[in-house]
């Protein structure tokens, strides 16, 4: 019976907001009884001023709960007086809607959490990553192993200390959430280090507004390059939305030739650079991964790095995935409804 689109012989898109009254315009677009509003998909079946036939009673919906349209949970910013929080929950508690509904609230809230307590069995990682949405495959696959190995396509497969960073910059779309499952963790070194690149680009944006700015502007160029793949755009640092920061693309490593900063011209890029990069190290803490334990955080805004390892003192290795946030809002979303 639902034929999708009755409107569209009915009326004509000239005219039609012509025809009737701003309000009954705003009503019928927003209908949201059977008719206008498929009852199951939730979808609009109606043009934006189909006259449609009636009753037009409207049918509560989740979508009309306005409060709950944009961000669902509010971030918490670490400030210059207080460290980032990182937050952990016990595995077993995510088998309940009380124990992901905590763990999705922190992953949204301080963009980082740990979870203790999972088995150490292959592929753990991304089953944890399914109770929130399908894992998001990436040139290092669905799920990757970050120990040290020969040849490796990125310095996260050596021995190497990594500055903090965030991956895969180069894409258009970076992954959202990095879960890093650290399995064995024996050898020495290898601490993990975090920080929150949005509070620290707000600090900047407070003492040097004009690299705050710059770091804005700059198109920095990013290239990944290996056997079989070769991707590379330009990007700034710090993304803004309405003048919020909303995305970090800061990673050293991978940052390509940056032709534009030759000379003078890139005098004033590198200063901001090296000035957010300066604060970032100060505001950021090193914490050691045991095994069992997931770092779960959101690698559009939360940096992570690793101190060098001796691979010969003992085994690391950590297994990882990466998860949309679209899905983690989803998933607390609907966990909240069924709680009530
Ligand atoms: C990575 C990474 C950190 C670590 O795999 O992207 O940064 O602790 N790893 O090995
Ligand atoms: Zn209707
Ligand atoms: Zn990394």
């Amino acid at each position: 019976m639902w034929a999708g689109y009755r409107g569209a012989d009915a009326v004509t898109f000239d005219g039609i907001v012509r025809r009737v009254s701003t309000a009954t315009l705003w009503e019928r677009d927003n209908c949201t009884c059977p008719s206008c509003l498929h009852p199951s998909s939730h979808e609009r079946l109606v043009m934006v001023a189909d006259d449609g036939d009636g009753p037009h009673v409207p049918v509560p919906h989740g979508s009309a709960a306005r409060a709950d349209v944009a961000q669902v949970v509010p971030r918490t910013v670490a400030t210059r007086e207080s460290a980032m929080p990182v937050p952990t929950v016990e595995h077993s508690t995510l088998a309940t809607d009380a124990g992901l509904e905590r763990w999705l609230t922190a992953l949204l809230e301080s963009g980082v959490a740990i979870v203790t307590d999972t088995p150490n069995i292959d592929g753990e990682v991304v089953r944890l990553a399914e109770l929130i949405g399908y894992a998001r495959p990436t040139n290092f696959g669905t799920i990757f192993d970050v120990v040290s190995k020969p040849d490796p396509n990125s310095n996260a497969y050596t021995a190497l200390g990594l500055e903090m960073h965030t991956d895969l910059p180069y894409y258009a779309s970076p992954p959202d959430y990095q879960f890093l499952h650290a399995m064995q963790a024996d050898a020495t070194g290898g601490e993990s280090l975090l920080v929150d690149g949005f509070a620290v680009a707000e600090l900047l944006r407070e003492d040097d507004p004009a690299a705050f700015e710059l770091l804005c502007t700059w198109e920095v160029p990013f290239r990944f390059h290996d056997h079989d793949d070769d991707l590379r755009d330009t990007y700034p640092v710090l993304e803004l939305r309405r003048d919020r920061v909303v995305g970090v693309r800061f990673n050293n490593g991978v940052r390509d030739v940056d032709w534009a900063a030759q000379g003078a011209a890139g005098e004033d890029f590198y200063a901001a650079y090296l000035s957010y990069w300066r604060m970032l190290r100060e505001h950021g803490i090193s914490i050691r991964l045991r095994a069992g334990e997931v770092l779960c955080f959101d690698n559009r805004r939360v940096l992570h790095g690793r101190s060098a390892f001796d691979p010969n003192s003992g085994r690391r290795h950590l297994q990882g995935c990466y998860v949309d946030r679209d899905m983690v809002q989803s998933r607390l979303r609907a966990v909240r409804q069924r709680r009530g």
